[in-house]
């Protein structure tokens, strides 16, 4: 365990087809807890299209025990087993190839492989856990059809599932029972699956659009069938979508989600059979929030999407990740946007996009600027669970989503068929699908390559001219990478495609018709229009402008790249006020507080007294009151900038100055805009049965802000009032949570009046819901983002709730809901000056390395920006950094800890 892991870098230069190929594979398992037991035969024969026609054929295998091996019925000498697998020399041209070997399910605490939960079988397979289960060519680019029999415990593992269709079952002896399972498709081994135990489903049959009926399956622990409705609908809306949108259909008689409380991730899409984490299955009204039904729509579309983009077509190598998940991402957000009613209503769209946004730029643009910068299709890793990143995810969704904005949906449509076409049963790369968009749409995407290939945030100044007498405007773009990490400037080579979406507004707020010189008169004139950039410097000129015209830029936010432009504080209200586009009238609002709240952060650093102009506050207000936009469009407008986002738009990012400023705002407004606050709350009430709908959703999310806005008042009697109430009477999680979260905030800002309140809620919501997992970690994770207050840090509170009997460091929704909740969520607690946060940090990531390195890498990634800080962070984030350098051992957490200090 102490022995540092060695660091092998792999290349995508370096691909090289493999030596052989499996076509077939047939499993068995005996499955029994601390020793399993596993059977594999395998057709192999030698790969034609290999390079080297003599190579020994080499498995991966880890954490195995190998028993026998025979090559075609023969026991096999040449054989050399070491810690990454075996190599079996001397082998014919095609042959059967039989492989016994044993793993140990019990103590396997990584979730990667074969591993129990809650005394019930689970496998994890991507990207490389395959290989824990037994020796393969763990890779992707080699497909097989799977048959897997299964042999456990009658009673102990009633239940025994595996990918594709169940073709037989029935009794052992000695109390045992078998069952045995075909999947018709090629696959890679990342896909396979297995699940046993004591589980129960929800089910029903639908019949797809070709006229065959389905079966349809949701398999949870016997104690949550009732919490399994909203995951089979969204399934059923999935499948119905896809048929839709574009004309992918179910392929198996069986489509089976099972639901785990032990598990790395989300979800996974393994072949008919996908594994979630049960934080994206199990939700009633009492227990999830209207932000996790949402996530779970989002999340079974997401895992039934792959079943096209991932596994019918999959990845010739690991390098193209994310070509199945960038475009199953897009899949997953068009879905979404499209069941909140976005398909006919822009600004019910809108409230999706700006979600994702917000992901995008918090997470992916600040990943972007770091030493972890990769392209979406990176050049090379050390541990592939790593890449598993927002570069890949959410950047190669806007990737994907920049083909449709450049040739609309239609245009996406004709490249998704073609690419089906030619790929479908194939193992192929992000070059592949570019191909295949040109093509259906004759156009050359040379250019558009280096999306694939430049690391960075792409920055983009524009200049505008308006010539009064000629009655046009010229529009300058010119792109640039601005200041980029040295790992993100490596990449770079020049220019991108970038699609950027403007309109224009007159001095009344409408928008003005946009021709181009050149274009003909009686063409007609759209209002918003897609600029396609592709030099260094570009300039477009629009005639007939008879004002001088306010632009609305990257409309929608066509483009994942950083705008440029001087607005007026003056011209951003104006935008917020008037902007057709319900992306940009967000946007307007979060550049003039952004702009705000950076400059109160100066103004902390320099121990300034702090003033909020007043116009922001009247911009503000207007937006509270402006009943023509939606609650949830409103709640949005209303969110300021996080902390988190505020302070990596700092030179040297200040989490106490921004902490404080951002204060001093929510105070100001609170105070000035009272009676709106009031006036708000009282107004979204949703009375009634609880239901998650869009609308239902955006009039809570309104009304919980309002309350939390209220909270910041010097006066808590108002907001002490409305909460206390609101704890007791709601009817559902997200009131009562919300109602939590502001309690444990009033605690922080006036002790004397609501510290026993805070604290009977506590201790009310715990045994109300201490039989349910997902609930306590809320109860866990409320805690730990906690502000500090009246002399208490919350980094106190963290750490005796590690001491609760019901945290549990093996298990990572919990560790998610305490220590990242802590590291990565409350950035004025956890960068405190005296050290204590890091200091935690690195104890805990040190501590989970030995457990699950996948989760402690996670964790790691907390500090990869330290570089990014004011001196006085550095120095102690540094030293906190070498300690885990020095005492972990996963290749996992090396890898960040390296890049982050080299
Ligand atoms: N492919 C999964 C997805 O839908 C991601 C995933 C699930 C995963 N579990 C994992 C990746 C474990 C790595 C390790 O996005
Ligand atoms: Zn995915």
């Amino acid at each position: 365990m102490s022995k540092p892991a060695e660091t092998t870098v792999i290349r995508r230069a370096d691909y090289t087809p493999p030596a052989f190929l499996i076509d077939n594979v047939e499993l068995e398992f005996d499955l029994v807890p601390e020793r399993t037991l596993v059977r594999s035969t395998l057709r192999v024969r030698r790969n034609p299209q290999a390079g080297d026609a003599a190579a020994d054929l080499e498995l991966a295998g880890e954490a195995l025990e190998l028993l026998s091996l025979t090559v075609d019925a023969r026991a096999h000498d040449a054989v050399t087993v070491h810690d990454g697998g075996l190599v079996v020399s001397n082998v014919p041209e095609a042959f059967e190839l039989v492989i016994e070997n044993a793993c140990r399910p019990a103590t396997n605490t990584t979730l990667s492989g074969l591993y129990v939960s809650n005394g019930n079988f689970f496998t994890q397979c991507e990207a490389e856990g395959f290989r824990r289960i037994t020796y393969f060519l763990d890779r992707p680019d080699v497909m097989a059809t799977y048959r897997v029999t299964l042999r456990a415990d009658q009673a102990a593992y009633p239940v025994l599932l595996s990918n594709g269709n169940l073709v037989d079952s029935g009794t052992l002896p000695h109390g045992r029972h078998y069952a045995k399972w075909e999947d018709p498709f090629r696959k890679p081994s990342y896909l396979f699956a297995l699940v046993a135990g004591k589980l129960v489903a929800r089910e029903q049959t639908m019949t797809t659009r070709s006229g065959k009926e389905k079966l349809l399956q949701v398999w949870v622990e016997p104690h949550d069938l009732d919490k399994t409705g909203h995951a089979l609908d969204s399934l059923v809306r999935a499948i119905r979508w896809d048929e839709q949108r574009f004309g992918l259909e179910l392929d198996l008689d069986r489509f089976m989600i099972v639901a785990v409380s032990d598990f790395n991730m989300g979800a996974m899409e393994n072949k008919g059979l996908n594994i979630f984490n049960t934080k994206y299955v199990l939700a009633n009204a009492q227990s999830a929030t209207d932000i996790d039904f949402a996530n779970i729509e989002s999340v079974v579309g997401h895992e039934y999407f792959h079943n096209w983009t991932g596994n019918r077509v999959t990845c010739r190598d690991w390098f193209q990740l994310s070509l199945k998940e960038g475009l199953t991402v897009f899949r997953d957000q068009e879905f979404s946007a499209d069941m909140a009613g976005g398909a006919t209503d822009p600004a019910a769209a809108a409230v999706k996009r700006i979600d994702d946004v917000r992901v995008l730029r918090q997470m992916q643009f600040a990943e972007d600027a770091g030493p972890m910068a990769h392209p979406v299709r990176p050049e090379s890793y050390v541990e592939i669970n790593n890449f598993y990143t927002v570069t890949v995810y959410e950047k190669g969704a806007e990737v994907v989503r920049m083909y449709q904005t450049l040739f609309g949906r239609d245009g996406l449509r004709r490249g998704m068929d073609l690419y089906f076409k030619r790929h479908d049963g194939q193992a192929v790369t992000c070059d592949d699908f570019r191909a295949a968009m040109a093509d259906a749409n004759h156009r050359d995407l040379a250019q558009f390559e280096r999306w694939y290939s430049q690391a960075g945030t792409p920055r983009v100044a524009v200049r505008t001219a308006y010539d009064p007498m000629a009655r046009t405007l010229t529009l300058t773009l010119a792109q640039h990478y601005g200041e980029s990490s040295p790992q993100a400037a490596q990449t770079q080579k020049g220019p991108l495609l970038i699609p950027f979406a403007l309109g224009l507004l007159d001095a009344q707020g409408r928008d003005m018709p946009l021709r181009l010189q050149g274009e003909p008169a009686d063409a007609g004139a759209a209002t918003t229009r897609v600029l396609e950039l592709t030099d260094t410097e570009q300039s477009f000129t629009f005639v007939d402008i008879a004002e001088k015209p306010l632009p609305s830029l990257l409309r929608n936010f066509s483009a994942p790249v950083i705008v440029e432009y001087d607005y007026t504080s003056d011209e951003l209200a104006f935008l917020l006020a008037h902007d057709s586009d319900p992306f940009n009238r967000w946007e307007a609002g979060q550049r003039l507080a952004t702009r705000a709240l950076l400059s109160l952060a100066t103004q902390v650093q320099q121990h300034e007294p702090l003033e909020l102009p007043a116009a922001f506050i009247a911009a503000f207000g207007a937006v509270l009151r402006d009943a023509s936009l939606s609650p949830a469009l409103r709640e949005q407008a209303l969110t300021l900038p996080s902390e988190t986002y505020l302070a990596e738009q700092m030179d040297e990012a200040d989490p106490a100055a921004v902490h404080q400023a951002r204060q001093f705002v929510r105070r100001r407004l609170a105070a000035a805009l009272r009676e709106d606050w009031l006036a708000a709350y009282d107004m979204h009430r949703t009375p009634g049965e609880y239901d998650p709908n869009p609308a239902d959703a955006g009039k809570r999310a309104l009304k919980n802000l309002a309350l939390h806005y209220l909270a910041e008042l010097d006066d808590p009697t108002d907001a002490l009032r409305l909460t206390r109430a609101q704890f007791d009477e709601a009817n559902n999680m997200t009131d009562r949570a919300a109602a939590l979260a502001t309690l444990i905030t009033l605690r922080a800002n006036a002790p004397a009046q609501a510290q026993a309140a805070a604290q009977a809620a506590l201790d009310a919501f715990y045994r109300r819901h201490k039989d349910d997992a997902l609930v306590i970690d809320k109860w866990f994770a409320l805690q730990a983002q906690q502000r500090g207050g009246a002399g208490r840090r919350t980094l106190d509170t963290v750490r005796e709730l590690m001491r609760h009997p019901a945290f549990n460091l093996k298990n990572p929704n919990r560790v998610r809901a305490l220590i990242f909740s802590f590291c990565a969520t409350n950035p004025d607690q956890f960068h405190l000056s005296d050290g204590s946060g890091y200091a935690f940090w690195a104890e805990q990531v040190i501590a989970l390395d030995a457990i699950n390195p996948q989760v402690a890498a996670r964790l790691t990634r907390s500090l990869e920006r330290w570089r990014k800080f004011v001196p006085a962070l550095r120095e102690p984030m540094r030293a906190a950094l070498e300690k885990v350098a020095a005492d972990a051992s996963s290749k996992d957490v090396r890898e960040i800890v390296g890049k982050a200090l080299a």
